[in-house]
């Protein structure tokens, strides 16, 4: 359709029909049950309001959407199609690791990969927008959303945000953006502020962040992804400053709009707009309905407030008909820019999904990138395991034998299909004894949602002897721990980020009786885990590997895959450590050592440092760096400064390192952060081979926010460090002048 078409279809609709557009309901509520995480159910609308909403969340299949778009779109006065939503994070029905792991590849070329895949089942199933990128920064691990982000970092997190982006929308190297093309879905960059920064680590707790924080560590990545041309926004539950975000006026019309120069739909967090009233700002749904039209939401998910009060506002004069017709517009055209006007299912067909759904193609994606998303901790001279016949394994713990490893925010209907660790390894044709050993779940401490872990004192007894009994068989054990998807995930807040008590039984019990422990560790956030590591020869995290979990585990266990992933969040040594990430302050009572007590920086009882740095992962080789050399001492701010860094394979088998580059501001007019990562590279070598690695500095990457909150470099001393992780010590220095 023209935009002319568009404004003269707008100009003949009544106000009704336009507030209708700007509303999103379950799909509950219209057809089937779809997946509900809010209060919903006191929205008991008439049928002809109903007729008219712009948009349905949380339904899939084609068949089902078919049919659902069909019958609407004959009721609705204008033939409108609806625009379906679903949330697509790390895959439809092949799922990839959770972003957190993905956060680890480092690899913008296979995040793009796989989000091109869960576009392709996503539109397949009949969807026409995906709830994701989240680009959230996180750096409590208590918070249960952070298996949703890719990490700590504002650049790999943009740079990653922008990955997914290109592969939702299919605006990929060379491509120009066409949401109408088949496999292209429309991207949803959320949660729109710092969702990711509640105190305490706990779920929908208030955040309080300075601007200069906001805008150096918190925007970043959002804004990347708009400039990367994705088409919607979501606002976040949470308030910002005491503010909650679907109301924040200055947050959506001058940052997001005016800034950023975001020009797509807004739509609001599930029931957030209704929320400002539990928050204390609106009185009743009316005025929640008003705070969040004056601040620019385009469309409310879920609550009551547009879809009952937002007509009766212009009416009344409160609420100027103008911001109605815009945000209207804003549906109108996203619907428009997919095609549905000329075709609402847009690739929806059964036929499409048996081709696409978990093909072998998109496994094989799966499990190449959950391979490369797991981070080896520690190895001592353990793995890769062999395969030869007196090799006996015991594969031992709640994670051998389940296919639950898809993390919380995929919903697979058939999760039957993935491959567990014991399927994994067993196709690698080597000899096995698996026993479970424990429950997944403490009695005690049960998941959010899903299956709870019941059973008697003398089951639990029974099954910590079987492992035992096959730990005393075997020559090595894998042992295969870690905290239950429902976990992490929304809702999925802990102040105890340990692994299971039983869990813990079941390592010492059999660490008493074997020493070859190798264990594999799953999880949705950074657990606590220096027990393990001290228990265990080698302990590989693999986080929530998805379809091929099994598969790519048992690749890396053997080798036949080079483990080469990178935490994309700091490992705490202890729950009170947390928030802790790499990119800190200096502060004016340094201690480097980090143990020290007395009147210096930290605790008393704990390193300042984290277990594991963000950055780090070891593989089956080890890896030489030269010293950093600069092309200059001196840069000008015109000019492009070039960091060089010879990696070399000191080890016996080829591999991948990602190389990094982090700077540091040495004095600024604010306090600047010990390092800063900006850029990486992968490279691959032999044993005994050497590369270069080269990498640009510029002046823009040297710029923050001043005293005076001016976005400029200021002259003096830079250190560039290149090195494996964020803890490397090896740099240089320049000046810019
Ligand atoms: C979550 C969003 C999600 C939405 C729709 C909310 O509860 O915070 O991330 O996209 O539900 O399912």
């Amino acid at each position: 359709m023209e935009y002319k078409q568009l404004e003269h279809l707008l100009h003949n609709m009544s106000l009704e029909e336009k507030v209708g557009q700007m509303v999103q309901l379950p799909a509950g509520m219209i057809a089937k049950e779809g997946v509900i995480t809010g209060q919903i159910d006191n929205l008991h609308l008439p049928k002809e309001q109903k007729a008219l909403i712009g948009s349905v969340l949380g339904l899939t299949g084609a068949k089902d959407l078919r049919e659902m778009q069909e019958n609407f779109m004959a009721e609705h006065p204008h033939h409108i199609p609806l625009l379906l939503m679903y949330d697509v994070i790390n895959g439809m029905e092949t799922i990839f690791p959770i972003p957190l792991g993905q956060g680890c590849t480092f690899s913008p070329e296979l995040v793009e990969q796989a989000a091109r895949v869960a576009a392709k089942e996503a539109t397949a199933s009949g969807l026409h927008v995906t709830f994701s990128p989240m680009l959230d920064l996180v750096r409590d691990a208590r918070w249960g959303r952070v298996m949703e982000s890719t990490g700590e970092d504002p650049y790999l997190n943009a740079e990653l945000g922008k990955a997914m982006v290109r592969g939702y929308q299919g605006s990929g190297k060379g491509e120009t953006l066409d949401l109408t093309k088949e496999g292209n879905i429309a991207g949803c960059v959320k949660h729109f502020a710092a969702y990711g920064a509640p105190l305490g680590g706990r779920e929908y707790e208030n955040v309080e962040l300075s601007e200069r924080t906001l805008r150096e560590d918190y925007f970043p990545a959002y804004q990347a992804a708009i400039e990367e041309g994705c088409v919607m926004v979501m606002t976040s539950f949470n308030t910002l400053n005491r503010i909650p975000s679907s109301g924040n006026k200055w947050l959506m019309r001058k940052v997001l709009r005016e800034e950023m120069g975001f020009e797509g739909l807004l739509i609001s967090d599930y029931s957030a707009v209704d929320e400002m009233i539990n928050h204390g700002i609106a009185a009743d749904s009316r005025e929640a309905a008003k705070l969040a039209i004056l601040a620019g939401v385009d469309m409310d998910m879920v609550s009551n407030a547009y879809i009952r009060y937002l007509a009766e506002l212009v009416r009344s004069g409160e609420v100027e008909e103008r911001l109605v017709d815009e945000g209207c517009m804003r549906v109108l055209k996203l619907k428009n820019d997919l095609g549905l006007f000329e075709n609402p299912f847009k690739d929806g067909s059964v036929e499409k999904e048996q081709e696409v759904l978990l093909c072998r193609e998109h496994r094989s994606l799966a499990r190449d990138m959950a391979a490369k998303s797991f981070v080896l901790l520690k190895n001592e001279d353990i793995l890769p395991l062999k395969k030869n016949a007196n090799s006996k394994v015991a594969l031992i713990g709640p994670y051998a034998d389940t296919v639950e490893m898809y993390g919380a925010w995929s919903f697979p209907k058939k999760p039957e299909l993935s491959v567990t660790i014991k399927q994994g390894m067993e196709a690698k044709g080597v000899e096995l004894v698996a026993a479970k050993g424990c429950f997944m779940q403490d009695e005690d401490k049960q998941a959010k949602v899903g299956q709870k872990d019941t059973y008697t004192k003398e089951e639990l007894e029974a099954l910590m002897k079987q492992a035992v009994e096959a730990a005393v068989s075997a020559e090595t054990v894998v042992l295969c721990l870690g905290e239950h998807r429902e976990y992490t995930g929304e809702g999925g807040s802990r102040a105890d980020i340990t692994l299971p008590k039983h869990q813990m039984e079941l390592l010492h019990k059999v660490a008493k009786v074997n020493k070859n422990i190798v264990t594999v560790v799953f999880s949705g956030r950074p657990v606590v885990i220096p027990e393990v590591v001290e228990n265990s020869k080698a302990v590989l995290m693999v986080w929530m590997p998805g379809t091929e979990g099994g598969n790519a585990v048992a690749d890396v266990l053997y080798g036949d895959v080079m483990p080469e992933g990178k935490l994309s969040m700091c490992l705490p040594r202890s729950v009170g450590q947390v928030p802790i990430f790499y990119n800190k302050f200096r502060t004016g009572r340094p201690n480097e050592e980090g143990t020290r007590v007395g009147f210096i920086h930290g605790y008393i009882d704990e390193s300042i440092y984290p277990l594991y740095p963000f950055g780090y992962g070891l593989t089956y080789t080890s890896f030489g760096y030269s010293e950093v050399t600069l092309s200059k001492e001196t840069m000008a701010k015109e000019e492009i400064l070039t960091a060089t860094v010879t990696v070399s394979n000191t080890g016996k088998r080829e591999a991948v390192e990602t190389v990094q580059l982090y700077l540091t501001d040495v004095k600024g007019s604010v306090v600047r952060p010990v390092k800063m990562l900006k850029g990486f590279q992968k490279v691959s070598l032999k044993p005994g081979e050497c590369k270069r690695v080269q990498f640009e500095i510029t002046e823009e990457m040297l710029r923050f926010y001043t005293i005076d909150m001016e976005y400029v470099s200021e002259p003096g001393e830079f250190y560039v460090w290149i090195g494996s992780d964020s803890d490397t010590k090896n740099k240089a220095s320049f000046r810019l002048v």
